[in-house]
């Protein structure tokens, strides 16, 4: 039977989330996605209007189906988190259920379980600040949206994770080398999320026999990266560097992903995959 994934983070057809989900279908997964409440209204209409059907096209030609679209603001747990000025929001307003606690509980009314949870999403309002200008909130803001809504979907989402699923999220290298204009607290927040990856694949493998780990990425100009704004460098200096001189195409990580979500990956927990054409392995610049 064929598998059901979400895919958190996904608010068009430009990121890594989308380009996951797209190969999760070419797999033939079910897929459900979680977008981000702010982007949620331009998500479903250009789905709608057809604005992403050429993207949608999947390698046997048929067009990748969206079965539900949650709305989804993953620094918040639950109801009794959100402040009144969010509550207030006619953005939020307009939505319900979109704490991570209520879009698992959703999930599981709407299927009952899933077999792939991915986590493709990060945000560091400080982030084009060097770490030693990063305020208190908003080195706190970066961990909460980028590395503690992981904790929070994986333990919201896996009493609903099958046996034998996959949990997958999407990093970077700056967590463990100097990549200057990755600020914020964003390289802090990736380097929890690598540390929480080994911890989490303990606790969920023994609890639930499910696999976690998370893909270091090489650079694509996706939306977040752009608003970094060092995105064409970084993707010159890979095409200078790196052992492979090709530009990475965000398909390469939704294979990526969709090996790791496989049982060709049985065995693989608690790990760390490059998919970044190897500039991870170089020592210096050339
Ligand atoms: P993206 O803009 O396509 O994805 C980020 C998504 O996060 C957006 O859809 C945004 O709406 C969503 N989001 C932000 N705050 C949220 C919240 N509180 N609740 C729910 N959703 C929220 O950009 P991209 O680059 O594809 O990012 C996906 C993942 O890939 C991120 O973890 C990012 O750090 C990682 N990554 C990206 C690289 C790049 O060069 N683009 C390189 C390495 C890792």
């Amino acid at each position: 039977k064929g598998k059901r994934a979400f895919i958190a983070g996904v608010a068009d057809d430009n990121g890594y989330g989308w380009a996951i989900a797209k190969s999760l279908a070419a797999a033939g997964a079910e897929i459900l996605v979680g977008t981000w409440v702010p982007a949620l209204n331009i998500f479903e209409s250009s789905l709608r209007r057809g604005k992403f059907d050429e993207s949608r096209i999947l390698p046997d030609g048929s067009l990748m189906e969206i079965t539900k679209v949650y709305p989804l603001d993953a620094v918040f747990d639950n109801p009794e988190d959100v402040p009144e000025d969010i509550k207030a929001n006619k953005r939020y307003a307009g939505s319900s259920k979109w704490t991570v606690q209520e879009v698992a509980e959703s999930v599981k009314e709407d299927f009952g379980s899933i077999d792939i949870l991915l986590h493709s999403l990060a945000n560091g309002p400080e982030v084009t600040k060097p770490l030693l200008e990063t305020s208190r909130k908003g080195y706190l803001a970066a961990i909460s949206a980028s590395s503690y809504s992981y904790v929070s979907l994986l333990k919201h989402f896996l009493p609903i994770l099958n046996p034998g699923g996959s949990s997958i999220s999407l990093t970077y290298i700056a967590s463990e080398r100097i990549i200057p204009g990755y600020g914020g607290g964003m390289s802090s927040a990736k380097a929890a999320l690598e540390s929480d990856t080994k911890v989490l694949a303990f606790e969920a493998g023994r609890k639930r026999k499910i696999r976690v780990n998370t893909i270091s990425a090489g650079p694509l100009r996706s939306r977040a990266a752009k608003a970094i704004g060092f995105i064409d460098m970084m993707i010159d200096y890979s095409l200078a560097n790196a052992p492979l001189q090709k530009e990475l195409s965000a398909e390469e990580v939704g294979n990526a992903a969709a090996f790791l979500a496989s049982p060709l990956a049985s065995a693989i927990t608690g790990t760390v995959l490059y998919v970044d054409n190897g500039l991870n392995a170089m020592g210096v610049g050339v």
